[in-house]
């Protein structure tokens, strides 16, 4: 049975990577996911506030201009130099691929970190655009060209690949995603889960948490997945509401070239990602595939010319064929 992937140059032997997150806060962590079958592994987010004013060694300070997050992010764990040695040290025990993960929106000296990351050793860089579209005078192209800006600024930092880990509420995904590929970008994470507090009306007041995903939150990835394959040279990962064997085999009918896995490690241990890669196989075996390469984007809506027009013409359909 052959499961091998290519993601970002990187020749894998599974789909399956672990997401962005705590898990490899702890090396013993990242080895029992490398054990139980992880093909590579995405640090946790590096933020850019956590870079701000010299805090990383050898850096400039920047403008001097206060930010409110820059004594907080000095608390988290792995501070920007922790981050950098740790990574270096996660390269010295592991053999599968280990992946850095970036977040920021603005223009600045913290980009250089892309090229702190790969000296370290890793072999991608995944950038999360954590964008919040608040602004009434910053239009949807502004924020495109802040984005590409970002993009070529690390591309010319490093020459290892970059991915994108995109929210579903950005702009026109496709048109920015052939202009992110023209800017550099080898790959794409569809999608980061948006921060969403909750409202409790007692206070009123606003709790912020970070809970694990459900299934559910797996068909807009699918829906956009289908949307994109083939119509780029970018590769593609999916993350967000894998959480068994059917939905990472849907993940790659609908075009991902790798699946990234958080919660469901998360809740149920780092060895869950063994069973769910024991189950693939079976599935495929029951079905008689006996390369991945079969499966994907074979659900894909690649032969759609219209996909606006395909997209309204279901909805309607569904709409008429309703029965309450
Ligand atoms: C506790 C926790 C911490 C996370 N930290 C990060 C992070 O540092 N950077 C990032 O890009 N995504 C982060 N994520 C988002 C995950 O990488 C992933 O995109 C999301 O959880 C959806 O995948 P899942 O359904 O498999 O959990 C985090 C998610 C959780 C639950």
């Amino acid at each position: 049975m052959d499961l091998q992937t290519n993601y970002l140059g990187l020749n894998l032997p599974n789909p399956f990577i672990v997401g962005a997150s705590p898990l490899v806060y702890d090396t013993d962590t990242a080895m029992r996911l490398e054990d139980a079958g992880a093909a590579a592994i995405v640090m946790h987010s590096l933020f850019e506030e956590q870079l701000l004013r010299g805090h990383i060694r050898g850096f400039p300070d920047s403008d001097g201009t206060e930010n409110y997050l820059a004594d907080e992010a000095r608390e988290f764990p792995l501070h920007a130099d922790a981050y950098v040695e740790h990574l270096g040290h996660l390269k010295k025990r592991l053999s599968i691929p280990v992946i850095a993960s970036l977040n920021g929106l603005s223009e600045g000296t913290w980009t250089e970190y892309a090229r702190l990351c790969a000296d370290a050793g890793a072999d991608a860089i995944e950038l999360n655009f954590f964008f919040f579209p608040a602004d009434m005078y910053e239009s949807s192209s502004e924020m495109e060209e802040r984005a590409l800006y970002l993009i070529r600024a690390i591309v010319q930092q490093t020459s290892v690949p970059l991915s994108l880990k995109l929210s579903p509420f950005f702009t026109s995904l496709p048109h920015f995603l052939r202009h992110a590929e023209g800017a550099g970008a080898q790959g794409a994470v569809l999608f980061n889960r948006f921060f969403q507090p909750e409202l409790d009306p007692s206070g009123p007041s606003w709790s912020p948490e970070i809970g694990v995903s459900s299934p559910d939150e797996l068909r807009l990835r699918l829906n956009w997945m289908a949307t994109l394959y083939g119509r780029s040279q970018m590769d593609f990962a999916l993350s967000g509401g894998i959480h068994s064997h059917l939905d990472a085999i849907r993940a790659i009918m609908a075009g991902a070239d790798a699946i990234q896995v958080v919660s469901r490690i998360l809740r149920e241990g780092p060895e869950s990602l063994y069973t769910l890669l024991a189950d693939v196989r079976l599935w495929m075996e029951a079905n008689l595939y006996e390369d991945i390469g079969q499966l994907r984007g074979v659900a894909s809506f690649l032969n759609v010319d219209h996909p606006e027009a395909h997209a309204r013409a279901s909805y309607f359909q569904l709409l008429k064929n309703w029965k309450s």
